[in-house]
């Protein structure tokens, strides 16, 4: 039998070139190398612990479906469905929660990134209309602002991947945290009910973090748009966005990650997309500019970009087959989730 591979998607916007070369690329290999029994998911349940509007959502979910087809994703070769027709992973994230410590859960980076955000959105005279003070107003306000779905989010994600014996799970350097938490928790649980599930590993891409185009320190993530380079971006929006990206000083086209965060994240960029090694683009730069770089880089990422964009156009004319694609996967997941809940529910002894 295979290893198994699991990972998700959520449907919270526009993909953008971070969630391609940090995950979505290497689903597609991945895949394709044959060495893995492979399961993706759209991560509905996920996306409803930021802000939403119920109109957007379906649309939402569908556009997340049609860009892993887009991207080269097979029904044929992989399972693909969507997480909230699944009813296995809430029931098995509940029974994990039972096991997991409040403490765990607080000091996930990404729960503190985004209560933060939330914090930082808050509007501080409504707070103090409320009679706050701003000693304590911190913390309050990030529990009154934060649904508790936020704070659960790590324990899904755990329920995601335990659920179907997954060995590995293909994600950006953002999730490393939560998969820590993943081994925590099914070696918690075969230790207090016997052996159950598999410690899953991660897998990074060579481009685990790409940064922002606008300010190379900061990850890119749809919560800054403007560093953002999107997959559906023109040729005439990439070529602007890449013109005017945050460069460095000196001149030289040189991966220096400490001295030229910028160049760098853009070579990352060039040698992900062209399959050419660092090395090899910046000898084919020697004596040039940044210009002359940005101008080819662009030009790299129009053309690499180009069979996504045009099967999504078609995709999205046929939106009745991308539908029955989610179907026929929710089938399977459906069958091998049914089977490893019941098991699960015997070693506890709800079953017998
Ligand atoms: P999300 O959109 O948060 O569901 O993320 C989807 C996938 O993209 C996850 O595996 C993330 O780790 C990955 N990802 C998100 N942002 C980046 C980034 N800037 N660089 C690399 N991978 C990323
Ligand atoms: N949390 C992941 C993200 O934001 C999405 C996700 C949910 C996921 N469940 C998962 C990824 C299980 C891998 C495996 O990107």
């Amino acid at each position: 039998m295979k290893p198994i591979l699991v990972s998700g998607i959520q449907p919270t916007g526009k993909l953008h070139l971070g969630n391609y070369l940090g995950a979505l690329k290497n689903f597609v290999e991945l895949q394709n190398s044959n060495k893995y029994s492979s399961y993706f998911f759209i991560a509905d349940y996920h996306s409803l612990t930021e802000t939403f509007d119920q109109k957007e959502k379906s649309g939402q979910i569908l556009d997340i479906m049609i860009n892993f087809l887009a991207a080269g994703l097979d029904p044929k070769k992989s399972v693909i469905f969507l997480q909230s027709a699944i009813p296995a992973h809430a029931e098995l994230c509940w029974i994990l929660n039972t096991i997991t410590p409040f403490g765990e859960l607080r000091r996930m980076t990404q729960f503190k990134d985004k209560t933060q955000v939330i914090f930082e959105y808050l509007d501080i005279k409504h707070k103090n209309e409320r009679g706050y003070s701003d000693e304590v107003s911190d913390e309050l306000a990030i529990e009154l602002a934060t649904n508790v779905g936020l704070f659960d989010y790590p324990v899904l994600m755990a329920a995601d991947i335990l659920l179907y014996d997954a060995a590995f799970v293909p994600v950006g350097e953002d999730q490393l945290q939560h998969l820590e938490l993943t081994r925590t928790l099914a070696r918690k649980f075969n230790s207090k009910f016997s052996k159950t599930f598999i410690e899953p590993k991660p897998l990074l891409t060579e481009v685990p973090r790409l940064m922002s185009l606008d300010d190379p320190t900061k990850k890119m993530s749809k919560s800054r748009p403007q560093g953002c380079l999107f997959l559906d971006n023109s040729p005439t929006e990439i070529k602007a966005k890449i013109q005017n990206a945050t460069t460095d000083s000196g001149k030289e086209i040189k991966y220096d990650e400490t001295h030229k965060p910028g160049i760098s994240n853009l070579l990352l960029i060039y040698s992900s997309l062209n399959n050419e090694s660092i090395k090899s683009i910046e000898k084919k730069f020697i004596g040039k500019g940044y210009g002359d770089f940005k101008k080819s880089l662009a030009e790299v990422i129009i053309k690499a970009l180009e069979p996504f964009q045009k099967n999504k156009k078609e995709l999205s004319k046929n939106l009745n087959s991308v539908k029955k694609i989610i179907e026929i996967g929710n089938k399977k997941a459906l069958e091998i989730t049914g089977k490893k809940i019941i098991q699960i529910k015997e070693k506890i002894g709800l079953i017998w």
